[in-house]
């Protein structure tokens, strides 16, 4: 490791770099949960906090997602409006960017006048540069609705890879990005009608125009230290040959076409959103007093754009062929976008409710934001979809933060304060082992920075848990507190190297574990930097330790320097809380089942004498008992009142015997009897189902006398 290090050493750079960060802008329409946090937001939050770290000019840039069908839709289905949707969720989005130490330096909103006039003005130049072709063509229709149908309004049959629910703009299960007239079996997603076509006017960006472009920049240009995932998809959309693609929508939610021709039409959400990213860059600018063209204009600024596998072609086609289009502006240096992350092994979903939202884990787990980010860091999708489970998330907690991070710096800290009252002890003479450690010390930053800078966090969160390793083993082998009965001179200058240890952790797991980094640098005294969450005080008595210092100087905390008491930084996760998780979702899975149960169609009409050859009536439930060697079945006496009777009933996995005792319930009596496990069942108790997917019993709301008809 130290050799790797000091090889890395000469590419290293010291100059300070002006970076804009952007993080792709999440849909307003839900919440966000685990797998956006595991995709973009936090690999994005390492990297703009080990730049600031770092020295580097960063402007980490993000916002909400206003437009496109997808709020229209959640909008219709709640009886709200857009503005409605928006407003409610861009304040859960951003509230939880905060709570999970997501430090943008700005969080905008595409609603924002600022952003209505950025895309309009940028579509402006465009249009005036001649850069679109204006074209009437035949789009889809629906004619109940009276709406053209677009993007999520369609779906269909993917033409390149068959998938039958493909949205007319994306297929998400091979990645093309399609026009809604491409899919196969088109259907409308408000009425569910096979659309028709209809003659419309928009505009086009000619993608085929920028592909030798594209070639030049990507394909034969320095992009192949992109991610062989990121790099492969594009390659392949290019090989393919790429088509002009409207960038206007017959839609009233989003921003009006600023040109003759263009009422009542708006710009494609995927035109407005990355336009985002500057509107977001002037908007922060002009509250910090900076110019907010270096970060999009100057070719030493680094562009890179944090985002989801399913994001790629609109980051690296699209986006890109409308700022080179533009003229002015400097194109992505990289686009490290992850796979997507499953929970429990099924897909996450908004729609199913498959997922852990942000709100919920902080209500679950209070303050332990870091044990969610170190699990999704250390599991992340870097380069193949991967899964999270809760076991997983209480290994990590349990065996890395626990055991290893947390209980080195719980050791130090306790040692420290008993055996010097919190005063780091002076150092003696250094053994070997003592020297190799404070060399790797060293060698820690630009080990983790190299994984960092070829964007792979996972590496880089083991390679920060290493260090702490080896601050554990450290102590395991030089046992200070059997020492300290014989030796307290080697005592002190093992404590003095462990505590240098513990030191460089405080700040290099800033980055990862940014909560505890504060919580370590206030139990060591050591000086909060201007990076960190701006709502924490600090105790400082010394200068605030830079990154650069781990490698640079020889002594980070030194003697003499009185450090706190100790405080837990992680806690056992027990066995009980993971389980109740689990139930969680799988409570949840049946009510989404529940919810999206097909209501069956009606069957063949009857005549009332058919109806009234069924005998309902009102029964009470007298006794109740488990049938053995059953999950499902209940053996029920009941009050029908013409007689008392045994029924056989399959409600045992909703209710157990005690609680249906004295339930009045609806019985059909002429049920002809059936032998059920050996037991003759004489009727029927009516049940329906709740949206959580317990049975439920049809009765009377009020009590009535059992033996009366249901007529
Ligand atoms: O996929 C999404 O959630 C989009 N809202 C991402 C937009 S990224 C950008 F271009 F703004
Ligand atoms: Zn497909």
């Amino acid at each position: 490791m130290i050799i790797f290090a000091l090889k890395l050493k000469h590419f290293m750079s010291t100059h300070p770099k002006r970076y804009t960060i952007t993080a792709a802008l999440p849909y307003t329409n839900g919440p966000i949960h685990i797998g956006h946090l595991a995709g973009v937001y936090v690999p994005a939050d390492i990297y703009a906090r080990y730049k600031r770290l770092t020295g580097n000019d960063v402007a980490f840039i993000c916002g909400s997602d206003e437009h496109g069908v997808p709020i229209t839709i959640k909008a219709k289905k709640e009886g709200v409006t857009p503005q409605d949707i928006v407003d409610k969720y861009h304040a859960i989005i951003k509230k939880s960017f905060v709570d999970f130490g997501i430090t943008f330096d700005n969080y905008s909103r595409t609603s924002a006048k600022i952003h209505h006039d950025t895309a309009q003005e940028f579509f402006k130049t465009l249009n005036d540069k001649g850069e679109f072709i204006e074209e009437t063509t035949e789009q889809l229709y629906d004619e109940e609705a009276n709406q053209f149908l677009a993007d999520r309004f369609v779906t269909g049959t993917c033409p390149k890879c068959g998938n039958e629910e493909a949205y007319g703009d994306q297929c998400e299960s091979c990645g093309s990005s399609l026009n809604a007239t491409d899919l196969i079996n088109p259907k409308s997603a408000i009425t569910g009608n096979v659309p028709t076509l209809k003659e419309t006017k928009h505009w086009f960006l000619p993608l085929d125009k920028h592909e030798d472009f594209l070639k030049e920049w990507i394909l034969k240009g320095h992009k192949k230290d992109w991610k062989p995932n990121v790099y492969g998809q594009v390659k392949s959309w290019i090989d393919d040959g790429l088509r002009p693609r409207a960038v206007t929508r017959d839609l009233d939610w989003g921003i009006p076409v600023p040109a003759p021709g263009g009422e009542g039409k708006v710009l494609y959400v995927w035109f407005d959103a990355p336009i985002g990213y500057i509107s977001a860059t002037k908007e922060w600018a002009a509250q910090e007093g900076k110019d907010w063209e270096p970060y999009w204009k100057d070719q030493d600024t680094k562009l890179v754009h944090f985002i989801g596998k399913d994001n790629i072609v609109f980051h690296c086609i699209i986006f890109p062929s409308m700022l080179k289009a533009e003229g002015s502006y400097i194109l992505p240096d990289n686009v490290p976008a992850n796979e997507f992350l499953n929970l429990e092994g099924n897909k996450l979903s908004t729609s199913k409710n498959w997922a852990v939202w942000l709100p919920d884990y902080l209500e679950d787990f209070p303050n332990q934001q870091d044990v969610l980010r170190y699990a999704l860091t250390a599991n992340a999708p870097e380069s193949k979809d991967n899964d999270f489970t809760w076991k997983d998330f209480q290994a990590r907690n349990n065996n890395e933060l626990v055991a290893i991070f947390g209980n080195f710096i719980n050791r130090v800290v306790v040692l420290t304060n008993k055996y010097y009252e919190g005063v780091v002890p002076k150092a003696s003479e250094f053994s070997d082992i003592d020297n190799e450690v404070l060399a790797a010390i060293k060698a820690y930053p630009a080990v983790i920075e190299s994984s960092i800078e070829r964007y792979r966090f996972r590496e880089a969160s083991q390679e920060l848990m290493n260090l702490a390793r080896l601050g554990n083993k450290y102590l395991a082998d030089e046992e200070p507190w059997k020492l300290i009965k014989t030796d307290e001179v080697r005592t002190k200058t093992i404590m003095f190297v462990a505590l240098q240890i513990a030191s460089a952790l405080a700040t290099l797991s800033e980055p990862f574990l940014p909560f505890t980094s504060i919580k370590l640098k206030k139990i060591l005294r050591i000086a909060l930097n201007n990076n960190v969450i701006s709502t924490e005080g600090g105790t400082t008595n010394e200068e605030s330790q830079k990154w650069s210092d781990i490698s640079t100087k020889d002594i980070l905390i030194s003697s003499g320097h009185q450090i706190g008491k100790g405080e837990l930084l992680f806690s056992k996760i027990e066995d009980k809380t993971i389980d109740a998780q689990l139930e969680k979702l799988e409570a949840s899975k049946k009510a989404n089942e529940a919810a999206n149960k097909v209501i069956e169609p009606q069957k063949d009409l009857i005549t009332f004498e058919d109806f009234t050859k069924l005998d309902m009536r009102v029964g009470t439930i007298l006794e109740a008992e488990k049938m053995p060697k059953t999950k499902k079945l209940l053996i029920l006496k009941v009050d029908t009142g013409i007689d008392t009777r045994t029924i056989v009933s399959g409600i045992a996995e909703s209710f157990s015997p005690e609680e249906v005792v004295g339930k009045q319930v609806t019985v059909l009596v002429n049920l002809a009897p059936r032998k059920l496990r050996g037991v003759d069942s004489e009727g029927m108790i009516l049940m329906t189902e709740t949206p959580e997917g317990k049975l439920v019993f049809v009765n009377p709301d009020t009590a009535v006398k059992n033996g009366l008809q249901i007529s």
